[in-house]
Order: C-alpha cells, then structure tokens, then sequence
C-alpha cells in the first residue's frame, strides 16, 4: 500500500506504510518499540521530552542498535508563558491531601520549563536522525533549514489552520495534525486557558480538512485512529500516513505501565477527559479519581504542575493505584488490542486495504 506524496517531500520515502506509531513521552514509545514498528515498515518514534540529551542519545544508540530502518525523535518545544504564583501556589496547597496519601512531597516547580531543548537539538545536529517532530510549539525557520541541510525531516504538530500556517512558513517538511480525540497531550502551541476557542479542540476530520484547505505541506493524522478502516478514512480525507499513539500503548513491547495498560479496556475506566490536572498543559486521560478530583480547579501552568505532581504519579504507579496515575489515552481506549507492536501494523494495512476494497465494491457501510 502506497503513500500518497504531496507538498515537499513524499513521506514514502520513510517507510512503505502510512503507520506512524506516535511519541509517547513518560516511557511507552521505547527502542524496543520504535524498532518493531520501524521493522514492520511503519515508522516507530522516540520520546525526547522529560529526558535530558543524554538520556535522548542514549535511547538513539540502542534504537540504532535495534534496526537500521528510519526512525523519529519528538522534541518539546520551550515554554515561555507566564504562569500565575498564587494559582500554582492554591494548586500546591490543593493537593497536599495527597502527598499525604501518598507519603510523598510534591514536586519543586521552579524546574527548568525549557526540556532541555538547545541541548537536544545539538545532539540531533551533530548526529542526525532520519525525523525530528516537534510539539507544543513552532521550531524556527533557523532550526528548520539547519534540520533540512543535514537531511532530517521536520514535522510539527498541530491543532488548528493557524499553527499550520506557521509551520509551513517556518520551513517544516510536514505537520502533524492532532484532533481533540488524541490521547496525551494536545500539541497546541501556546495554551491559553482564555483563547475564544475559533478552530481549537476541532475533532480530526475537520480539522484535518481546514488544514488540507490552508497550507500544502503532507499531513500525518492523529487522534482516536485504532483500525484500519479510521486510518483508510484519513488517507481518503488528505492525510498522507496516520500517527497512533493509544493503539501501540498497550503493545507488549511499549514500556507503559502494565496498569496503564490494563486500564486502557478496564470498564472501570470507561471514559476520557481533558485535563490540565497532572501536568498544567490540556491532555486527554482515562477520567480516574485523581483527575476527577483535580481537574475542575487546576491551573494553566505547565511545566509547573506537571513537576509538582510527577512524585505523587510516581508513587500512585508503585502501590498499584492507577486512580493517581496519569493515564492518558485517546477516545478510541476501548478498541485497544494487546498485540505485538509487528502484528499490529501487519493488521492495520491489511484493514486498510479491506476498507478500501469495501469502498470500490459499494459493501462498505452496509456490510
Ligand atoms: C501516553 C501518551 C504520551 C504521549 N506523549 C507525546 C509526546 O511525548 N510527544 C508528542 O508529540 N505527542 C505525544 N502524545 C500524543 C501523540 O503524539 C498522538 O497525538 C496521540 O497519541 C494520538 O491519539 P491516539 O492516542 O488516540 O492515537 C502522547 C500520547 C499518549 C497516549
């Protein structure tokens, strides 16, 4: 099954299969499960973000190690926002019930807010990877061109025509187009709590033909995609490959927590929310009693509360709670198949083509 090449570059290039198992930062996205993807002729991607550049490079030498098929490293961008002392300060004294609980202090939010970033991007420039994504922000167009003389491919994500826009005029080679039903945190490039809400929090559909209709770079969608059949409908809506993070979480080979895991199809976690309560940034969750409890007052302060709260997740992780975990997950949870990560592309091209084939013979919906 071919890609289908639009603007700059032609993402075919990469890998033979429009799969894109999404960056997942915190530990699930490892080598191990970069390089089953990437053998299976997807393209399997690392998480850079809360790692330092060496951590980063470590995980790129043993990826190396793992296969010789093209791979992609995520950076975050920088945050730069202002966040307000007294509402982190409120937030802090919110959740002292839990560091009780837990029996752990809550995390110092004067942490740097920059991830490392100039640090990362050195490493990448000094030994380049075949892509390098970017989220919560717009590389410039310095950054771009610097990735493109050393043949790296950049893509940036994006939640509306308008970081679209902005991609394109810095240079990048692709966009990644997050829909609201995207699992984690939504890539928008400055997250501000009193935006009017024009084109924000569109599902991908939309969104992904609002982009489509605005800049002419290649298109990789992502959010709540789990079958080939939501893959075939992306491909058919402009998107030249699809990014699926939820789906490759729950793979034997993704370094999630096995409670993670096991929440994604648990009917006790029946639903996802948005919520800035473990990290201050918008990201979609099983809806758990942490974010229950948290979620309606937490404030707009990444990476603040993200390092305020990373013990007490930690300590939640340790005595088996996932109700004080962070579990993020898109809205297709539900349909997540415990396969191995090579099976699971395997079986995404193949019900691609079936859609496609359903399509040309009329059977589709009616089938
Ligand atoms: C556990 C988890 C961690 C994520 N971490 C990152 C990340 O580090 N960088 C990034 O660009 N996107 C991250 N995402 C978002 C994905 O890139 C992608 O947009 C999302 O998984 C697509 O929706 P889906 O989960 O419904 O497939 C993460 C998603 C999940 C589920």
């Amino acid at each position: 099954m071919a890609f289908e090449s639009r603007g700059v570059f032609a993402l075919a290039d990469l890998c033979p299969h429009p799969v894109v198992q999404a960056p997942m930062a915190g530990g699930a996205s490892c080598p191990e499960l970069a390089a089953a993807v990437s053998r299976a002729g997807g393209l399997g991607f690392l998480a850079a973000g809360y790692k330092t550049p060496e951590a980063m490079y470590r995980e790129i030498q043993r990826l190396r190690g793992l296969t010789d098929r093209p791979f992609g490293v995520n950076v975050f961008m920088p945050q730069g926002q202002g966040v307000d002392p007294a509402a982190l300060e409120a937030y802090r004294e919110q959740l002292a019930g839990e560091a009780a609980w837990y029996d752990t202090p809550l995390g110092d939010t004067d942490a740097s807010s920059d991830d490392a970033y100039d640090g990362k991007l050195a490493i990448l420039a000094n030994d380049p990877v075949p892509v390098v994504s970017f989220t919560f922000g717009c590389p410039t167009r310095t950054v771009c061109e610097a990735f493109a003389k050393v043949g790296t491919r950049t893509i940036v994500t994006v939640t509306s025509p308008a970081e679209a826009l902005a991609a394109e005029r810095a240079g990048a080679d692709a966009v990644c187009v997050q829909g609201i039903e995207a699992g984690g945190h939504q890539g928008t490039h400055r997250d501000d709590p009193h935006a009017d809400g024009t084109s924000a929090g569109l599902g991908l559909l939309s969104l992904l033909t609002e982009v489509r209709e605005t800049v002419r770079l290649p298109i990789i969608a992502a959010g709540g995609l789990m079958r080939g059949s939501q893959i075939a409908a992306v491909l058919a809506a402009g998107a030249s490959a699809a990014q699926l993070g939820t789906a490759f979480l729950v793979c034997p080979e993704s370094g999630a927590d096995p409670l993670h895991k096991q929440a994604m199809t648990d009917p006790m976690f029946p639903r996802t929310e948005l919520t800035r309560a473990f990290s201050g940034r918008p990201a979609r969750g099983l809806v758990n009693r942490f974010l229950r409890e948290h979620g309606p007052y937490a404030p707009a302060a990444y990476p603040q509360v993200h390092h305020l709260t990373a013990g007490l997740r930690k300590a939640a992780a340790r005595s088996g709670d996932p109700q004080g975990m962070a579990l993020w997950a898109g809205q297709g949870h539900r349909l997540a198949r415990e396969l191995p990560a090579h099976h699971l592309v395997e079986l995404l091209v193949s019900e691609v083509e079936a859609a496609r084939q359903a399509v040309r013979s009329g059977s589709g919906a009616l089938s």
